[in-house]
Formats: C-alpha cells, structure tokens, sequence
C-alpha cells in the first residue's frame, strides 16, 4: 500500500469520546489510507491522570501535560474532548494560534468563544471544525454551510438534547412521573449524575445558538437564546395534549423574518403528524425550512462514542485535506449581535393551556373572556373531571402573543381557575 500522507492528531481529553476516536481511527487505518491516502497518526493524547486514564489506549500515547499537545510541531490537527468551557476553549485557542486546525464537538465552549476561536483561526489560516456539536452524527453543519449556502433557510427546529428526548418519551409511553423516568434513566447511564445542563436545557440552547448562527449568517449569542427547561412538565400535560393530537418534545428553534431573530429553546407540543414527532428516545432530529429546499428532515443519533466519532472523524479527514481553507460560514462572527439583527421576545405562538378550575357556571364563560378580552381566540378545548368538584380544562389558542397569553392567564380569579400549564404549540 502507498505511505500516503502523514497527518499527525494530538488528543485533549481521551474519555468516552476520545475513545471513540482512537478506535474507529484504529479500525479504519488502511481503509482511509487507500481510499483518501491519509495516514492518520495518533500522536499523543492528554488525559487528567495517567493512572486512571482508559486502557485500551496505548500508554505511550498518554500525557497529563497540554503543552505535549499543544506545543508539539508535528501535530498537525488537535481534537478536542475535554468538554466545559476552561480549559477547553484556551487549550484550542492555543492550537489554532500555532496553526494547527481544531476539530470540537464541544458546544458549550464553542457557543461561548467561538468569535475569539474563529479570530484565532482567522489569523493563522488553521481550521476550526465542529460537526459533532448540534446533533452528534446528524451533517447539520455541512448540510447547512455547504448545501443549503444559496438558499434562505427561515426556519431551523430541532430535537437536539436526546437525555430530554428519552424522558418525554418514556413518560408519554409509561404515563410515568419526571422524577420517576429521570431516576430510571441515571440508573441506565442514560442521564447525567447531574442532569442540569440537559433538563433545563442549557445544553439544546448552546447548540441553538450555534446552529441558528449559521443557518441565519448572522451571530447569535448565547445570551439571545430564550430557554426553558422539562423539570415542569407532567405526565398529565402530555397525556391530555396527546388527547388533543399533539406530542411534546424539547425543541430547540430558530425563526428568521426579515431582520428579525427568534430563538428559542422549551417544551413545544406538535401536530402528531410532524415529523418530529415521531423521533423517540435518545434519537436527535432537524427540521429545515429554505426558500427553496422548502421541508427537510435529518434524523440520527446525537451522542454515543460511535456516532460522534463518525461525525469527528469526518471533520478530521476535512481538516487533514483542507489546510489553509477553513469551514467559514457566510456569517461575520463578530463578538455580540450584528447590529440589524433584534431579537423577538413577545413572539407569536399557538398556546396548550391546562387550567384546573371549580366546575361551577360561569368559570368558563370567565376564562373565555380573559382571553377574548386580549385577542386570543380559542382553537379547541377539552374538559376532564378532576377530584372534589374540580376540572381539569385544556386550551388550544389561535396564533397569540406571549405577553397578552401570560396577561390573560394574570386577569383569571385564582379563586376559581389556576393555570397548571402553559405549553407552547408548533406546527
Ligand atoms: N447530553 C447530550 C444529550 C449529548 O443528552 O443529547 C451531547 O450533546
């Protein structure tokens, strides 16, 4: 076989996914050789603690000091696998300002120093790549940058957090308790020991801003991401909203309207029929919107080693091929917002409403009102007997602001109405 060309990788951080990658590198060496003439190298791999590091990894390879890594001439591409945002982001802003291309599916440290990582970049023409991010092995990145670069995508909405996607999917098929589904799903290893960065969804909102970034070219900080957790939701709220055709998923969402941004991350319930509504479990799921690609849905697996790897892997045979040429998205990646960009706070949405009232004359009649007091007209409406002389009413509103539904549920007598629930509505 050719010797092809050498590319030397250093590794920060050799865990889950670190692993992941050294083992399909490993197993694909000759096949990469032959068909793209990539000898791909490991070079050294920086681990907390030699002693406790995995051991299916040559200890040859295995350091405890960065600059190894960082600091060697002869890597040529540094993956990163540490996660969080310090030291991560430092570390790779220290190899791209030595040249050397980046590759991370770190989202929250690229979401957070991505205009500082991108300057770096910039400056000495090394690559910064970063497929694995949103959606683990799903080509949102490329699909978004490279594909769709000539059309005017409007509208990106995902399921992008598979630890939310599995607990929302196990309630409404067990009619089972957050906390119950959340405790069973940490005794499986499918949910974090602390589970706040996916439950409150601090994890879809990194990968919304990163991906509504390049999907609308325009930079759209962390902090413009509107973000809303599942701890709230009950087994109720999806039982009676599946009664009235519709299934709850975290999505993440991006709308663009002329200059105007939305983004937004929350439980939303969709139309049964939605495509997204049928992606269950831990699997991730985006649906696109463009002008002219007008529906588009891509659908895989968002973590584990294999499928993130995969996604890694491709960015690493990119950066191997692509020096000096960098994945730029058509965006200026400036520090904060471009200026004729605003964001959307008082969007417009449909709204799931679950109400827990007296069943006495004239309670209905009140929240009708409220509601038609403020412009929002009720699309349908579903009543169910609760405990002592109580119902449980369910609402589906007409397209209606948030502010007027947040006044309207404000002006009910809390007497005789409470709001249990307000759940935003796609479709
Ligand atoms: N914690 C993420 C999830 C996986 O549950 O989808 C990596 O982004």
């Amino acid at each position: 076989m050719d010797q092809g060309k050498i590319v030397r990788l250093g590794f920060l951080g050799c865990g889950n996914i670190g692993g992941g990658v050294y083992h399909l590198l490993t197993d694909m060496h000759d096949e990469i050789l032959r068909r793209d003439g990539l000898d791909i190298q490991i070079a050294r791999a920086l681990v907390k603690s030699i002693p406790e590091a995995r051991t299916d990894v040559p200890a040859a390879l295995l350091t405890e000091s960065a600059d190894d890594v960082l600091c060697d001439p002869s890597i040529d591409v540094v993956c990163e696998f540490m996660g969080g945002e310090h030291p991560a982001a430092d570390f790779m802003e220290k190899a791209l300002l030595c040249g050397k291309s980046v590759v991370t599916a770190n989202k929250m440290a690229l979401a957070l120093n991505w205009h500082r990582l991108q300057t770096a970049a910039d400056r000495t023409g090394a690559g910064l790549y970063y497929e694995a991010s949103v959606g683990g092995v799903i080509p949102i990145i490329r699909s978004l940058t490279v594909s769709l670069e000539a059309d005017e995508v409007d509208l990106v909405m995902g399921i992008v957090n598979g630890t939310t996607n599995y607990i929302l999917t196990k309630m409404a098929q067990d009619g089972s308790s957050y906390g119950n589904v959340l405790r069973e799903a940490q005794k499986l290893g499918l949910a974090e020991p602390d589970p706040t960065a996916d439950v409150e969804g601090y994890d879809a909102a990194y990968k919304l801003s990163i991906l509504s970034s390049i999907a609308f070219h325009t930079h759209v900080p962390l902090k413009s991401v509107y973000r809303e957790g599942i701890t709230a939701i009950t087994a109720d709220d999806i039982a009676y909203g599946r009664e009235m055709g519709y299934t709850l998923k975290l999505l993440a969402i991006g709308k663009k309207k002329g200059n105007e941004l939305e983004v937004r991350v929350h439980p939303t319930f969709l139309p049964a029929s939605h495509p997204l509504s049928r992606v269950d479990g831990s699997l991730n799921a985006i649906f696109v919107h463009g002008k002219y690609c007008q529906d588009l849905t891509l659908q895989g697996r968002g973590a584990g080693d294999k499928p993130t790897a995969s996604a890694i892997c491709g960015d690493i045979l990119y950066a191997a091929t692509h020096k000096g040429c960098h994945t730029v998205p058509s965006f200026r990646n400036i520090e904060g917002a471009s200026p004729e960009i605003s964001f959307v706070e008082n969007w417009q949405s449909r709204y799931f409403v679950r109400l827990d009232a007296a069943d006495t004359p004239g309670v209905l009649s009140a929240v009708a009102q409220a509601f038609a007091e403020r412009q929002i007209s009720i699309s349908s409406i579903l009543q169910r007997p609760s405990e002592d002389g109580r119902a449980q009413i369910m609402l589906v509103t007409h397209e209606a602001k948030e502010k007027s539904v947040q006044a309207a549920l404000a002006a009910l007598d809390p007497a005789s109405v409470k709001a249990q629930s307000v759940i935003r509505v796609e479709s």
